[in-house]
């Protein structure tokens, strides 16, 4: 394997190769990313027709002692539905009657952390309310006080610090009372006193993001984005402002309700978090299964103009303002966005494309659009600055696509890869099969880059107990996570971003299971070449590495080498072997210009040379 490092041959890699694409899937964003841990805490996700399905809260009592049902008399105007219990009894049973929130599959409540109650109340009489973080059953009382409601016919926030003293992962957060009457309650929330930055996200899933060393973040969708039908596609307006005030949505591609406490202005912020690109990617006036004309398309153009006032006016434009006064009076860089999601195909997508693109164009003429349609192997019959390309496959085919972009135009619109992965049977739940023949993609993008410029897997998470979408990089449920290999494997590409690029070749009689690529890249004190090797084969491979054109020497000391294997190809990770299939990182003592590596079957390996 043959490493030109002369400086003739060389190539920057663009700052924003590798980063990140969120989208609320598979209760990646509610019941996720964000803290919050009270499910459908409006009350709004049975609709607004009353009564309603309070699911996921539940009754505790019977027909005799409690009667709880919905009605449409919240203080707030985008989110009217409320939730009133009357209670019955006189002789209430022992623990009172009440309800209860399980949140997302229970909630993680962990000995000695704090938990900010906030919920609004009406009482026209004086009561006692009992809020309680138990066990899933009630029968372990974890934190518990009582909040006095001196009569309050006029709805009033109640704001309550609960400390835990015991860890349940699964918990419950009830709120009960003896006293026969009537209570309203609205917007009920519990956070966790220690979020990532105070910002309301999960610390260790975001850690997790972090050491992707994501450059850029897609947001919020995908297919969220669109929706199957426009009435249920992501609204960006009605998910900023005062958490109290959303009207929340029902994701109706992915099924399933979000209070949008994780919205635009958060998704910004989650950027800004990162140290990553906020890419935006906005509804372009057409679902799965309805679409906007052009000739109507107008307000949807206002619509995404003000979205990007929101985010990049001054703190006295209109919109600004709003995101001014949420906390954020700088801008938010907003520099990409994506016109639509996989929607070249349809009947106004042209129509309409155009006509973001002009407005945009004119208003912000800094902005980068990207085109849902594919320019790989053909030129683009409209303007754009970036094109998008999806693809889930199976191995041995991304394996081969690694030359995707060899004869792609040089000029016109840079390619965004903002979704790849394998899937189907060779993935199974996260295989290291699917994670090889995904990072040997990825040395064709590297190669590649100066036509590429972005890169992301897709999708990014999966709550354990609601995955409609497999496989996923990152698994999680209420207080664990753990990489698949896929995941891991994009750790290995985390510098690529901004660094040299070397052209390679391979000569060997199992090149056509090999990819690799190199690059030189520096962290704050060394520099490195960095050489990255998939054996895709089942056999072990032997290989020369040799670099010329080095403009300084090869180290030993400091040198290694980090390979992600497995004995058996399918092997993935789970809750209870987190670790079975990571990188495992070793000294590379033999380390030279010139040196013998062997790589083992169905590897990935990355040899990083020290450079003196
Ligand atoms: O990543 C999952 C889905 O795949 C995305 O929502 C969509 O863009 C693609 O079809």
């Amino acid at each position: 394997l043959k490493v030109d490092a002369s400086p003739q041959l060389a190539r920057q890699i663009p700052d924003t190769l590798f980063g990140i694409f969120f989208e609320e899937i598979n209760h990646a964003g509610a019941g996720g990313i964000w803290a919050e841990l009270v499910s459908n805490r409006g009350f709004e996700a049975g609709g607004p027709h009353t009564p309603s399905n309070i699911d996921p809260w539940s009754i505790i009592g019977d027909d005799s002692s409690i009667f709880v049902a919905t009605d449409r008399t919240s203080c707030f105007s985008r989110n009217t539905v409320a939730l009133r219990m009357e209670v019955l009894c006189d002789n209430c049973p022992a623990g009172g009657v009440g309800i209860y929130s399980p949140g997302f599959w229970g909630m993680n409540i962990e000995d000695g952390k704090t938990y900010n109650l906030v919920m609004y109340v009406k009482s026209p009489e004086t009561v006692e309310l009992t809020v309680s973080l138990t066990s899933s059953d009630g029968s372990q009382n974890l934190a518990s006080t009582t909040i006095p409601v001196s009569g309050v016919s006029n709805w009033t926030k109640l704001e309550q610090k609960l400390v835990a003293q015991g860890t349940n992962r699964t918990s419950r957060l009830q709120i009960t009372t003896n006293k026969k009457g009537v209570v309203w309650f609205d917007q009920v929330s519990l956070m966790p006193a220690d979020t990532y930055k105070g910002h309301g996200f999960r610390t260790e899933l975001i850690s997790m993001m972090l050491d992707l060393k994501p450059r850029f973040l897609r947001f919020p969708g995908g297919c969220f984005v669109e929706g199957e039908w426009l009435r249920n596609a992501f609204r960006w307006r009605e998910s900023i402002g005062p958490w109290e005030e959303r009207p929340g949505h029902f994701g109706d591609v992915w099924h399933y309700w979000t209070d949008d406490g994780l919205g635009y202005y958060e998704f910004l912020q989650l950027s800004e978090d990162l140290g990553a690109a906020p890419i935006w990617v906005f509804n372009n006036g057409i679902s799965h299964n309805d679409e906007v004309d052009t000739a109507a398309i107008a307000p949807f153009v206002k619509d995404v103009l003000d979205s990007l006032e929101f985010a990049r006016g001054s703190a006295d434009s209109t919109w600004g303002s709003v995101r001014a006064a949420m906390g954020h009076p700088e801008p938010f860089p907003v520099k990409y966005v994506a016109i639509g999601n996989e929607d070249c195909g349809k009947k106004f997508y042209r129509g309409n494309y155009l006509k973001f693109y002009n407005a945009i164009r004119e208003a912000y003429p800094d902005i980068q659009m990207i085109s849902n349609c594919d320019a790989s192997s053909s030129p683009l019959d409209h303007p754009a600055d970036l094109y998008d390309f999806h693809v889930y496959t199976d191995s041995k085919t991304l394996f081969s696509m690694k030359n995707t972009f060899d004869r792609s135009s040089r000029n016109g619109p840079k390619a965004f890869v903002s979704e790849y992965a394998v899937w189907r049977s060779d993935a199974g739940r996260g295989s290291l099969l699917a994670s090889l023949a995904e990072a040997a993609f990825l040395t064709g993008l590297e190669k590649n880059s100066d036509v590429v410029q972005m890169a992301s897997y897709a999708p990014l998470f999966v709550n354990n107990n609601d995955q409609t979408w497999n496989p996923d990089a990152i698994v999680f449920n209420s207080w664990q996570q753990y990489g698949t290999p896929s995941y891991w494997m994009q750790t290995l590409f985390g510098e690529s971003s901004g660094a040299i690029f070397h052209p390679v070749t391979i000569t060997s009689s199992y090149s056509g299971s090999l990819a690799a690529s190199a690059i030189t890249w520096q962290d704050s004190e060394n520099s490195f070449l960095r050489v990255k090797i998939i054996n895709f084969g089942s056999d072990p491979v032997s290989l020369t590495i040799s670099a010329t054109g080095l403009q300084a020497r090869v180290n030993a000391l400091g040198s290694t080498a980090t390979v992600l294997t497995s004995s058996n190809v399918m092997d993935e990770n789970s809750f209870s072997n987190p670790n079975k299939v990571v990188p495992v990182k070793s000294q590379l003592s033999n380390a030279a210009e010139q040196m013998q590596v062997t790589l083992v079957p169905h590897s990935f390996s990355s040899f990083d040379l020290a450079l003196a």
